[in-house]
């Protein structure tokens, strides 16, 4: 397993070359999933407090924030943050420097992106992280946590995504019984809202994906109990 010394090296790399240019159109992806999602309205919303976990460059961020009340994000990449602090200026949003495992306080929305820090094939050590977040950061009663990645449904195991539908049972399974939380697991492309919440480029977008792309995006949703 990699230390958090190591990741951050592989994405200080990363980030060093990475362009942005295609942040407008995650933004409005991660709407979109918002909707799909959760669809708290923005009043509601103003009295919540929002962490994400692992931002790297931030458009999903952006893309999620509906208005909270406070709003933080959190990345071990240097590079990454001053890069969200200079293009996102005008947000709302704190943007932090450090380990996500270790921050503290209580948070009624959390989310970790493209797996973010729990990238890892092993079931154990991805339950293991999730819980301690949720005992950690996730209000009690009605707390949502939603960790999102893609998969295959092959879990042909050469990468850190693709996850098995047994994978996602288990995490399902065990994550209900150690804590007392409600887990789904949600493919947009098989919600409606995914289609009719975006405008018309984004019903062109799913519609063309949903014929030539083989791995889907999901998101496990923890909701506390
Ligand atoms: C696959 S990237 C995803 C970035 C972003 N959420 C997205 O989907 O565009 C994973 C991110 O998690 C960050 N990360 C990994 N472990 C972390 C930790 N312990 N604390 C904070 N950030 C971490 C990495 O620096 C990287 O930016």
């Amino acid at each position: 397993m990699l230390t958090k010394e190591e990741l951050k090296d592989i994405y200080e790399k990363r980030y060093t070359s990475v362009s942005q240019d295609h942040s407008a159109r995650e933004i409005a992806q991660y709407r979109k999933y918002y909707k799909v999602l959760l669809n708290w309205d923005s009043s509601s919303c103003s009295d919540k407090h929002y962490l994400d976990l692992g931002c790297g460059l931030g458009a999903k961020t952006v893309g999620f924030n509906n208005g909270f009340n406070a709003v933080k994000a959190v990345d071990l990449s240097e590079k990454a943050i001053a890069n969200c602090r200079n293009k996102f200026s005008e947000e709302r949003i704190e943007w932090v420097a450090g380990d996500a495992m270790a921050v503290p306080g209580k948070y009624e929305l959390i989310t970790a992106l493209g797996f973010s820090l729990f990238n890892t094939p092993d079931n154990q050590e991805f339950i293991s992280n999730v819980g301690h977040i949720i005992r950690q950061n996730l209000t009690e009663r009605g707390g949502v946590m939603i960790v999102g990645s893609f998969t295959d449904l092959s879990g042909s195991g050469d990468s850190w995504y693709m996850h098995s539908q047994n994978d996602l049972v288990e995490i399902q399974n065990r994550l209900e019984t150690e804590h007392a939380v409600k887990v789904e697991v949600i493919f947009p492309h098989r919600r409606f809202s995914n289609y009719f919440s975006g405008g018309l480029l984004n019903l062109i977008a799913e519609l063309r994906k949903l014929v030539l792309t083989r791995r889907r995006n999901f998101f496990i949703k923890i909701v506390h109990g």
